[in-house]
């Protein structure tokens, strides 16, 4: 149970001085942490409709007051990353259609269960089952942004390099603000659905092969759109060289830490120090 009261904070980036290569020579890095604005505009709206469905079913006040909080904070966070698609239009970088085909992708994975199983209409109980997993996909990812967020914020070597201040405080701010957040989906997932083992193996079996292949994808669609980049890196070696200097979790901090969503006392609050997260909200730029 989240312990803190959540507060979703308005933000205001100034991107005037921002280019897609936000970190100067450092093209891979660049375009990895650029995939999430293709991805997080798109599914934290889909976290808010799943939520705002999951409403009426939640009896805990507790519950139902952080989950409010957390769709606020979401929007939010969607709504900052979105701008950058726009922004990098101006230099050159059309990411248009990438947005459009993840879009279509997750209205078909995640969307209305009658288009997903053909089903209409679509039974109450088979409603409720997906519902559930839905909470549970979500959870899952969370449990992974909360990995993301405590590597950001606690990251050295990314400031040691030239980077876009307004870009590393929006990965910070957002890295921060899902610390802070990291039980909420876990609650609900329970509250709703006792969060059972064979149900945890589904929505982790969904997130983890769906996640490496779009975080893949989507950074080579990136390089192959940047003018800037006359060659175009790979994906793995570049990878293995830019963890081994710790700029991007490695693979093994990621799946590594996947296993523990699945043991019987798992509970979010452990992952991660909710004080580190503050302290930085209280001196991000665009929180201030
Ligand atoms: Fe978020
Ligand atoms: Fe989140």
């Amino acid at each position: 149970m989240t312990r803190h009261k959540i507060t979703p904070r308005k933000v205001a980036f100034d991107w005037s001085g921002t280019r897609p290569q936000w970190i100067e020579g450092e093209a891979f890095v660049s375009h990895l942490t650029n995939s999430t604005h293709i991805l997080l505009p798109i599914v934290e709206v889909w976290f808010c409709q799943v939520f705002k469905e999951a409403l009426p079913h939640i009896t805990d006040e507790r519950v139902r007051e952080d989950v409010i909080a957390f769709m606020r904070q979401e929007a939010i966070h969607g709504s900052a990353h979105k701008p950058l698609i726009e922004h990098f239009l101006k230099h050159g970088m059309d990411i248009r259609g990438g947005v459009a085909r993840t879009q279509r992708l997750i209205d078909t994975l995640l969307g209305d269960p009658s288009r997903i199983f053909g089903l209409l209409p679509t039974g109450k109980r088979l409603a409720r089952w997906w519902l559930g997993t839905r909470v549970g996909i979500i959870a899952a990812g969370e449990h992974f942004t909360c990995i993301l967020g405590r590597f950001i914020l606690e990251n050295e070597e990314l400031p040691k390099l030239p980077v876009d201040p307004a870009m590393m405080d929006l990965l910070r701010w957002h890295g921060a603000e899902e610390v802070e957040h990291r039980a909420v989906a876990f609650d609900l997932y329970r509250h709703l659905t006792g969060a059972p083992l064979t149900s945890r193996l589904l929505v982790l079996g969904f997130i983890i092969p769906f996640l490496t292949w779009y975080w893949i994808e989507s950074t080579r669609y990136l390089m192959k759109q940047d003018p800037g980049l006359a060659i175009k890196p790979g994906f793995f070696a570049e990878w293995r060289k830019a963890s081994r200097r710790n700029l991007i979790p490695s693979a093994r901090m990621l799946l590594g830490g996947s296993w523990r969503f699945l043991l019987p006392g798992y509970d979010p609050a452990d992952e991660a120090d909710t004080e580190v997260a503050l302290d930085y909200l209280a001196k991000s730029p665009a929180v201030r």
